[in-house]
């Protein structure tokens, strides 16, 4: 019950030079509305590849992948398009910001583009960039922010739809320890609103905020209860 990501017998391999990789083997996964999830393991381990069949975005290259118990294999873009406009949202390793945006609109776009009010978005996408501290950035485009800044207006980005799924690769990655524990006090937030959240972390002491950790090690995840 309340399944939201489930993932059976999955098993994800690369070629690379006519060498096939088995990164992901065998993996039985059944993550639950409104948990928070920290994604462990080594570099390399598997990790992002995870998150991006999880976001819909990848393909396994056998198994089954189930959102909201509903099977996606079978979907084509469009479905799965839909189903990660209405519930996903990525926060990536390279946060991919757009260039020629500013931080307010990088923001901002990502609630207009969900059809929202515009007056509203912005608003909206103000109040949370706020939040991550980023008050008196608003206008300035990504070449103009340092890195961190940069991944604290991903973050924002992810956040502003409340989405049912929050998937972050790494999002602390570039933050100091003071940001990274206030940027967290927002997933813990998302969280006591039901929302789900899988962090991919080096990160010990937020990794220890999690309801439960999975590590990724040659090709299996194992289950580490808090
Ligand atoms: N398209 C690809 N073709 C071949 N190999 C790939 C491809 N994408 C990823 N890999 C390999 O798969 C492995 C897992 O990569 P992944 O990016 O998932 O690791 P990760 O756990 O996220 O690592 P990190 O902590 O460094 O971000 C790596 O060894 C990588 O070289
Ligand atoms: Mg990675």
């Amino acid at each position: 019950m309340n399944s939201l990501i489930k993932v059976t017998n999955l098993n994800k391999t690369f070629y690379f030079q006519k060498k096939k990789l088995n990164i992901l083997r065998n993996i039985n996964i059944d993550i639950k509305k409104g948990e928070m999830v920290a994604l462990l393991g080594p570099s390399g381990s598997g990790k992002s590849t995870f998150l991006h069949m999880i976001g819909l975005l990848d393909k396994p290259t056998s198994g089954q992948i189930y959102f909201q118990e509903k099977i996606t294999n079978k979907m084509n873009e469009n479905e799965k398009d839909q189903i990660r406009r209405k519930n996903i949202s990525i926060i990536y390793q390279q946060n991919n910001l757009l260039n020629d945006f500013t931080s307010l609109e990088n923001v901002s776009i990502a609630m207009i583009s969900a059809n929202q009010n515009k007056k509203l978005s912005i608003t909206k996408s103000t109040k949370i960039l706020n939040k991550v501290g980023l008050n008196s950035r608003l206008e300035h485009f990504p070449s103009d922010l340092s890195g961190g800044e940069q991944q604290r207006v991903a973050i924002a980005r992810a956040f502003v739809n409340e989405p049912n799924l929050i998937l972050a690769d790494e999002p602390t990655g570039s933050l100091d320890q003071k940001t990274a524990k206030e940027i967290f006090s927002l997933f813990l937030k998302l969280k006591s609103q039901k929302r789900t959240i899988i962090y991919a972390t080096h990160n010990r002491e937020l990794a220890n905020k999690a309801d439960y950790k999975l590590l990724i090690n040659n090709g299996s995840i194992k289950r580490l209860n808090a």
